[in-house]
């Protein structure tokens, strides 16, 4: 059996070990240490985002944004329908409610121009939205400035999700810049990790404090313990955060080796009719978090299901686009603006196995298999083994 190919490992830099181990001789095992510090002050360094707190996940990051904006019972939060759940599903946490709006064929995130409608709408019958939730999918920023602009005349705040978008830029700035509060992931499969663990940041220091008080149990000052609200236990450890320390030494790298595969992708693939990939929008530079591709099934001569478990037999992981949120059953009821071009990209689209550590030959590998796809009709191939079995959870979260 081939060495398995997986979507998006992790990936070690290397000096990751080094901050772990200050971590155990200083014995700050436990939650919080100069780790988290030191992590949280590079970080921001690095995005140019002034005010940041390490957190549990990139989910806990969101949900806590949301709560500091005051989104709770009975208010509405417009997101992206093409996103990982996440993102959106704090927002349920909260018990507001979600209406989703479409993506634009340029980045394939959310359509400023279906969002200006949709608030318009909403203006007139009085219903506008507490928030606005932006994605930032397989590593492209969405057009912020556009849909700042429109949620500025309405006095909307935005929430970047940023979470597959770091390193990635939008005019010269970090993803998510220009929003209210910008959230990152370490989860995993994201361009650096620190096994799991999230950032909330924001040019507002008032955010970000109290977000730092929330995530920890939301403790007042006192000897004892004493609360006035209900706190999340949210924050990241001093181990993850040494992790985290390592790996944003390699961020630069990551970006530029993720962007490498999607050429060496793009420089296989592209010529063969039917397969086309995902634009780089002319505003920023994405990270190709993960390359993906769309598979015209008539022009290619086979299905991107099809093309998914040839790759899967080969022992190669790849995944179909984001299943819409408006298309998951746990949204059925949930209003959508548009829907046409999100569930044409989840019908064609493919994400790549696009690990920075990738090899030449897994490349090919991949490629070759692909490319052994073509005409072959749309009868899905028949899986050799029981497919749930040859997923590895580590990194198949999402
Ligand atoms: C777009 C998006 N939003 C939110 C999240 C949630 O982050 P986490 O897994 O760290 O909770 C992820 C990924 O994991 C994501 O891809």
């Amino acid at each position: 059996m081939n060495k398995r190919i997986y979507l998006s490992p992790p990936h070690m830099g290397g000096e990751e070990i080094k901050f772990v181990q200050e971590a155990f001789e200083s014995n700050y095992i436990a939650p919080l240490g100069p780790q988290v510090d030191a992590f949280e002050r590079e970080f921001t360094d690095i995005v140019g985002i002034p005010h940041a707190v390490a957190l549990a996940s990139g989910t806990a990051a969101m949900h806590l944004a949301l709560r500091i904006l005051g989104v709770g019972h009975g208010d509405e939060v417009i997101a992206p329908s093409l996103t990982f759940i996440g993102g959106v599903s704090p927002v349920i946490f909260q018990g507001a409610r979600l209406s989703f709006i479409d993506s634009d064929r340029i980045s394939w995130n959310m359509d400023p121009d279906l969002l200006a409608e949709e608030l318009k709408k909403r203006e007139v019958v009085g219903k506008l939205p507490k928030v606005v939730i932006t994605a930032d999918i397989y590593g492209q920023c969405a057009d912020m400035d556009k849909i700042s602009e429109v949620c500025t005349r309405y006095d909307i705040p935005v929430v970047s999700d940023s979470a597959e978008a770091l390193g990635a830029t939008y005019k010269g700035r970090s993803a998510g810049a220009g929003a209210r509060a910008v959230i990152y992931s370490f989860n995993g499969n994201k361009i650096i990790t620190t096994s799991g663990g999230g950032m909330l940041l924001s040019e507002d220091k008032a955010i970000v404090e109290q977000a730092r008080f929330l995530s920890q149990q939301a403790r007042d000052a006192a000897p004892h313990y004493e609360h006035t609200q209900l706190g999340n236990n949210y924050r990241m450890s001093n181990i993850l955060a040494a992790i985290g320390r390592g790996q944003l030494r390699v961020l630069e790298e990551r970006v530029q080796e993720k962007r490498r595969i999607f050429q060496y992708y793009k420089n296989a693939l592209s010529d063969i009719p039917g397969i086309e990939f995902m634009p780089e929008a002319p505003y920023g530079q994405s990270t190709r978090w993960l390359t993906v591709v769309l598979i015209d099934p008539e022009k290619f001569g086979a299905t991107r299901e099809y093309v998914r478990i040839a790759l899967e037999i080969q022992n190669i992981e790849s995944r179909p686009v984001w299943k819409p949120m408006h298309l998951q059953p746990v949204f059925k009821d949930c209003p959508m603006r548009g829907g046409s071009v999100c569930e044409y990209l989840f019908n064609r689209g493919l994400c790549l196995p696009s690990g920075s550590a990738m090899t030449t030959d897994d490349l090919d590998r991949v490629i070759q298999t692909i490319v052994d796809c073509r005409k072959k009709g749309t009868e899905v191939p028949q899986l050799a083994v029981d497919y749930g079995q040859r997923v590895s959870p580590r990194i198949t979260q999402n």
